[in-house]
């Protein structure tokens, strides 16, 4: 089975074609064509440019995706595309050019919400194949990966923690009361001087901070709601902690020592947090497996420590770390989810005739809900 993925969800262009074989899968190509440089003057995504660079994109990236895979469009069986939630502008382009692609080609669509396609990317196994560069194989009878699982989502929109009893069953924990993490990790880095996008900017300033040996920083910040009995997050009190602190001295932004003190209690404050909450989540609902998925979890320090604390406090759960090549924005993750849904759909009926028809009625959504 041949996969189609597209995703156009916010700053990257992104198409892959996944070979799905005796319950394996293998990335023939997954090229993404990211558009940071263009959004970081502007310190974030401004969605109308997002719209025409996915437009210039689109279809050189698809036609590089499926000359890679060494496949034509007839070879297809199905194309999956992010429905939504992300940028509405956006989010047209990619599935304007899905539907196209569906109609000319006579292939079934599949509209994937985006956070589903993030977990999914845990489906795509670390190693790569010998010798056959970028292509990863997955075995789904061997999967790391088993039910019930608790996934943490942290993206530059989300932060929620997902129970799933089996496939594409979600039932949402908790969440974030105001910013998603990833929007936190980009406003401080703003307020810090830092370019957009802010998460891989404050990481790399804190690789020689050790030990929170702090010699600039008096005080530390906040660990918000870890204390709460809810499994819900909030982030904005953390930021404005970081914003009155330089309100208060701004000269202090020259000191480099300084900046990289609180890139890393940020980074801390944010990562107890997060893991807190997941062990919590763990204590309660005793996951088989747990996942983290979205852009965020491409942190190094997030990841090391989240495998660290669970060994410790939930040796029934098995920690699963994602492949950061994967962690951002891919269509990988997309064709992959889409797999899963033909595969628990493809008897029925309805679920046929709206895939057939989806060229024509599919409808983006900048809030569709995960269900
Ligand atoms: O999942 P993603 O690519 O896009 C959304 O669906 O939102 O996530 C992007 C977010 C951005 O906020 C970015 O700053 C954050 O992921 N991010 C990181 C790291 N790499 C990306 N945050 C912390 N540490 C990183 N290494
Ligand atoms: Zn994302």
């Amino acid at each position: 089975m041949l996969i189609l993925g597209i995703e156009t969800s916010c700053d990257e262009t992104s198409c892959a074609v996944v070979k799905c074989e005796n319950n394996r899968f293998f990335v023939l190509s997954n090229i993404i064509s990211s558009q940071i440089k263009f959004h970081a003057p502007y310190g974030g995504v401004v969605p109308n440019l997002a719209a025409r660079k996915h437009l210039q994109n689109i279809l050189p990236v698809t036609k590089k995706a499926l000359k890679k895979a060494g496949i034509v469009p007839n070879n297809l069986d199905f194309i999956a595309v992010t429905q939504g939630p992300g940028l509405i502008p956006a989010l047209l382009v990619g599935t304007m050019a899905a539907k196209t692609f569906s109609y000319f080609w006579h292939k079934p669509l599949l509209g994937i919400h985006h956070i589903e396609g993030h977990i999914y990317a845990n489906f795509i196994e670390n190693k790569i194949e010998n010798n056959l560069d970028e292509i990863s194989k997955f075995e789904v009878s061997n999967s790391p990966v088993k039910f019930p699982l608790l996934c943490l989502v942290v993206s530059g929109g989300h932060t929620q923690l997902i129970f799933m009893k089996e496939h594409l069953d979600y039932t949402i924990l908790g969440e974030t009361l105001d910013d998603a993490v990833g929007e936190a990790f980009d406003k401080v880095a703003r307020i810090l001087g830092l370019p957009y996008p802010g998460g891989p900017q404050i990481e790399k300033k804190t690789s020689m901070i050790k030990n929170n040996s702090y010699q600039t920083l008096e005080k530390k910040f906040p660990r918000p709601m870890i204390n709460s009995k809810d499994l819900n997050f909030s982030f904005s009190g953390l930021k404005t902690s970081v914003l009155y602190l330089i309100k208060k001295n701004e000269s202090l932004l020259k000191n480099d020592r300084f900046v990289r003190e609180v890139c890393h209690e940020f980074q801390e404050a944010v990562t107890e947090t997060l893991i807190a909450k997941t062990i919590q989540a763990g204590k309660r609902y005793s996951p088989k497996t747990i996942l983290l998925a979205g852009g965020v979890s491409a942190n190094q320090y997030l990841q090391k420590k989240m495998a660290k604390i669970i060994k410790k406090e939930l040796p029934y759960s098995a920690y699963h770390s994602l492949d950061t090549r994967y962690s951002l924005d891919n269509a990988t993750m997309i064709a992959i989810a889409g797999f899963f849904r033909w595969e628990k759909n493809k008897d029925n009926k309805n679920f046929q005739k709206e895939i057939a028809n989806n060229w024509k009625t599919l409808q983006t959504q900048a809030n569709l809900e995960l269900k």
